[in-house]
This record gives structure tokens, C-alpha cells and sequence, in this order.
């Protein structure tokens, strides 16, 4: 405790961003420090899960000094600890909770294991005062693509996910076949910007009808087949058309099946969550098609979106008042689920 306040040390390693936060009474924040690995792993292509947990290694305590400096706290301040357990890379993970559980154990902290995409959900507590459960969220990210109904903090039915790509992955995906390399997703959006959206004619996948799932696979597909046959015809391609093409197909979809699920639960708020939560195209027609149907959108700001403490933090401390602390015998769980 701090001038009265409850405060929450955050740590979150699942994949490329070793993070450390500071929260205060659940949803303020004191500091939230993201160390990214993206200029290590873009000479790659993408995330390499050893090089992940070995920079996770080298930089996590001095995040969490960072973040202990920056709020102006130490860790005699901290009342709990919250981790992400999972989803993600196993290793990358176990860096951050073996870092909370000493850390839990060395001050006698009460520890908390939090799952990254209610972290993702949380980014929208964070950011908006006035948001409570019940609502719809749309989880859309680099590992997952959910719609998911958010009964009480913490407490989610899955309504649909991918069956095979994540959206984000299509993004990082395609971006490589185009040439624009990793992060795919922010480097798509721009370029689209520039680009023709009923360029080319995508197939939409819907799959079978009232279906909450996804495919993106195919799309990724039919891409690459565009790109060859118009090669092999010797025609110039046009990378923001293409950028543009793919985008609107995925985007129709998600939007959507999205909008269905709001209608059929007759919730009257939506959140956006997730990196692909950041793409200014998604936000535009997810912000429309709310309107449209008197629905309130809450999105988190870009830096909230992607991977950081901070959410982590926030759904930490609504899990340790419903639930209580974990046990010193927390683990990592690549696999799961929301
Ligand atoms: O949530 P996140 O940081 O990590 C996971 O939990 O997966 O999401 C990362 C994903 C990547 O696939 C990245 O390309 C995508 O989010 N992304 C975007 C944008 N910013 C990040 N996709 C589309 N448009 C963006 N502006
Ligand atoms: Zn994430």
C-alpha cells in the first residue's frame, strides 16, 4: 500500500515483450515499462521462441526495477503480484513467473497467475472508468481470434474462434509473401491506407451459417495464388492494392460475425481487444457498424492493444478479489484456454 492505494506489480513475458507494470487500486497506472524484442526477431521473420526467453532472462530484472523506479514505489510498497501464465511460449513464460514466484516467496507477496487474453480484455478497464461487465469482446491478436461474452470480471463464455489462423498471423503472414516483413500487421495497415480494397476480390469465408468461428488459412492461400499467377502473367502487382484486398476481406468477416454475436446476446457494449485491436481499418468499421446498431464500442489506445504489464496488472487484481492468491506452485500453461 501506497497513500492508500492497492498496489499490483505486473509482469508479462508470453512472447516478444518482456513488461513490467505498477498498477494502483486495479485500473491506474503508475508504470508500464515494454521492453520489445521486435528488432531482434525481424532479422528472422518472426518470433524465435530461445531468443525470446533468453532476452526475457536478460532484461526482466531490470524492467522490474525500472517500472519499482518510475511509479516511485519499491517492492515494500507491492500488496501482489500478478503473471501471465499463459497462453504463449513456454519458455518465454516461465521467465516471468519464475520472476514473480521469488519475488512472491523472497517478500511474502500473495501471487496471482492471470491468463493473457483477459489481460487483453482488461486493457479496456484501464482506459475507460466506466466499463463493467456484462459485454461482448472481440479478442483478435498474433495467437488468438475469439468473440467471447464477458459475464463478470474474469468469467468468459467462448462464442467462436479460429480454426486455424489467428488473425494477427495472417496479417504477419501475407505481409511476408508481399515483401513487407515482420510485424506484418502494422506495416499492412499503413500500406492499405494507400491501396484499392475492391481491388481484388478475396473470397470471404463465413463457413457454415451463424458459425462465430473463423478460417483465415485459405485467405493466406489465395494470396500467395494471386501473387503467382500474376507473375506468371508478367503483370505488375500492387502491393497496397493487395495490402488493401486482403485487409477488406478479413476485416468484412470479422466485423460481421462480430456484430451477429452482439445481436444474438443483445448486449449493448463491445471491446476490442488484442495487437490487431490497434489496426486503424478494424477500428473504423467496428466503430461504424456499432453506431449503426446503437452499440458501445470501447477499444484500448495502440500501446494498451499489444502486449504489456499494465493489463495484466488490472485483470490480476479483479482475479485476486474473487478468487484469492495462487499457490508458490504456479506454472507456466502454454495452452490455455480463455
Ligand atoms: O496481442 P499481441 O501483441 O500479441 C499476442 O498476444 O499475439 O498481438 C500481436 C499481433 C501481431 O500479429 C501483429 O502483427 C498484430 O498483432 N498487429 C496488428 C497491428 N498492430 C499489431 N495487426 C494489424 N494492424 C495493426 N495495426
Ligand atoms: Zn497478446
Amino acid at each position: 500500500m501506497k497513500d492508500g492505494k492497492f498496489l499490483t506489480l505486473a509482469i508479462e513475458s508470453s512472447c516478444d515483450e518482456t513488461s513490467v507494470a505498477v498498477m494502483a487500486d486495479g485500473r491506474q497506472v503508475m508504470s508500464n515499462i515494454i521492453s520489445s524484442q521486435i528488432d531482434i526477431h525481424t532479422a528472422f521473420g518472426g518470433v524465435v521462441p530461445e531468443i525470446a526467453s533468453r532476452h526475457h532472462l536478460q532484461n526482466m530484472n531490470t524492467v522490474v526495477d525500472q517500472a519499482l523506479t518510475e511509479a516511485g514505489v519499491t517492492l515494500d510498497d507491492i500488496d501482489l503480484i500478478g503473471v501471465t501464465c499463459g497462453p504463449g511460449l513456454v519458455g518465454a513464460l516461465l521467465m516471468g513467473v519464475a520472476t514473480a514466484k521469488a519475488i512472491a516467496f523472497a517478500k511474502n507477496i500473495p501471487l496471482v497467475g492471470v491468463n493473457h487474453m483477459h489481460g487483453h480484455i482488461s486493457a479496456n478497464f484501464i482506459e475507460h472508468e466506466e466499463l463493467e461487465p456484462p459485454f461482448m469482446s472481440l479478442i483478435v491478436s498474433g495467437g488468438h481470434t475469439n468473440i467471447v461474452e464477458m459475464s463478470d470480471y474474469g468469467v468468459c463464455r467462448v462464442l467462436g474462434g479460429t480454426r486455424d489462423d489467428a488473425v494477427g498471423e495472417a496479417y504477419d503472414k501475407v505481409a511476408r509473401v508481399i515483401g513487407l516483413g515482420y510485424p506484418g500487421g502494422p506495416k499492412i495497415d499503413r500500406i492499405a491506407k494507400e491501396g484499392n480494397p475492391e481491388a481484388i476480390q478475396f473470397k470471404r469465408v463465413y463457413l457454415e451459417k451463424g458459425s462465430k468461428d473463423f478460417s483465415f488459412s485459405g485467405l493466406k492461400t489465395a494470396v500467395l495464388n494471386y501473387l503467382n499467377t500474376e507473375r506468371q502473367a508478367g503483370r505488375e502487382i500492387s502491393v497496397p492494392d493487395v495490402a488493401a484486398s486482403f485487409q477488406e476481406a478479413v476485416i468484412e468477416v470479422i466485423v460481421h460475425k462480430t456484430m451477429e454475436a452482439v445481436t444474438e446476446m443483445k448486449q449493448d457494449k463491445l471491446v476490442l481487444a488484442g495487437g490487431v485491436a490497434a489496426n486503424s481499418r478494424l477500428r473504423e468499421a467496428l466503430s461504424a457498424a456499432c453506431d449503426e446498431k446503437g452499440v458501445k464500442l470501447y477499444v484500448p489506445s495502440p500501446v494498451l492493444c499489444t502486449d504489456n504489464a499494465a493489463m495484466i496488472g488490472c485483470a490480476a487484481y479483479y482475479k485476486y478479489k474473487a478468487q484469492g492468491a495462487d499457490g508458490l506452485d504456479l506454472d507456466a500453461y502454454p495452452g490455455l484456454e480463455i
